[in-house]
């Protein structure tokens, strides 16, 4: 089939409808992500790939796709699944979701900055055993937000600074990274600090970095020692910004008080040791898992193909690698 539109998975009723509204032929997958196999056949001749995160779409599956290839519309903001070089040589347009799913992921972010530091999962598990309990003043105490705890934020782009907007309301103190993006007046109060005084001096560290070979386990050893014995860690970026064995590591021996994770290196793997400290929270990749903001992601990426296919530009491209 020469020049249909691939879409990897089932994306949301009103999205798969606006595709079928297109006009070329529409090559839908399930709700499950394609094998390997399945990607590189039904990308063949494709004119337009709707992937997900979830896809690999490298220079194999472009190639597969052949010359009627003209955009990969990505329903993610990141976009490290897809060799964005690769596809640049191959006059392929690449396009993401930014600016719909801030919020969301940022909410998220907050929800497992508070299960973290007042031990919300930790306690919902204790109870479901059944272990007899009583109030106690020493019992499962945790970090005080609302004391001017520190909020490290790694990424001070636009889920950085909507996650920081919400730990200002809960009274943490808000620290980044440097930033070339200029600060907007209801950004509100931060002090930037390069990464390793911004881990020393932070109670919480939230990444919101992409992922990219500078970022690749950018969270290593010798940053965790850097982090105070106390501290949390909350990763809803991307898995692989944490080095996973340096984590566990430093979980193991005390030397990080927890983390929330959202993400994982080798997703969607969980390594065991982390499902087996109690210290850590897990959740299976939902930041922007919102009912209106998983629309909105698969609506801007129906539009980007949309626009591609009629030859106007896109409204989102990718411009890194
Ligand atoms: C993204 O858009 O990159 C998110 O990880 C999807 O939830």
């Amino acid at each position: 089939m020469t020049g249909h539109v691939y879409v990897t998975r089932l994306l949301t009723d009103d999205a798969m409808a606006a595709l079928a509204a297109l006009g070329p032929p529409l090559v839908t997958g399930r709700e499950e992500p394609p094998s390997r196999a399945e990607l590189l056949r039904d990308a063949a001749g494709a004119a337009a790939l709707v992937s997900t995160l979830t896809d690999r779409v490298d220079a194999a599956v472009l190639d597969a796709a052949g010359p009627a290839l003209r955009i990969v519309a990505n329903v993610a903001v990141g976009y490290d699944n897809v060799d964005v070089a690769a596809a640049a040589e191959r006059g392929v347009v690449v396009t993401n979701t930014p600016g719909v799913l801030d919020g969301a992921t940022a909410d998220l972010t907050m929800g497992l900055v508070l299960a973290a530091a007042r031990r919300i999962a930790e306690g919902d598990r204790f109870l479901r055993t059944g272990t007899p309990w009583v109030w106690g003043p020493r019992m499962m105490t945790g970090l005080d937000l609302s004391a001017g705890a520190v909020l490290g934020v790694v990424g001070y782009g636009r889920i950085g600074r909507a996650v920081a907007r919400r730990a200002r309301a809960f009274g943490m103190t808000v620290l980044a990274t440097p930033t070339r993006t200029p600060l907007e007046p209801d950004d509100g109060p931060v002090t930037f600090r390069e990464l390793p005084d911004l881990l020393a001096e932070s109670d919480v560290v939230t990444l919101h970095c992409p992922l990219t070979p500078r970022t690749r386990h950018l969270v290593d050893d010798a940053a965790l020692a850097r982090m105070r014995p106390t501290a949390l860690l909350v990763n809803t970026a991307r898995g692989a910004v944490v080095d996973t064995d340096a984590l566990v590591r430093a979980l193991q021996e005390g030397r990080l008080a927890g983390a929330a994770l959202d993400v994982f290196e080798d997703e969607p793997h969980v390594d065991p040791r982390l499902r087996a400290l109690g210290s850590v929270v897990l959740t299976p990749h939902l930041g922007s898992a919102g009912d209106r903001t998983r629309s909105a992601m698969c609506g801007l990426a129906v539009r980007n193909v949309a626009e591609v296919l009629a030859g106007r530009p896109p409204l989102t491209p990718v411009t890194g690698g």
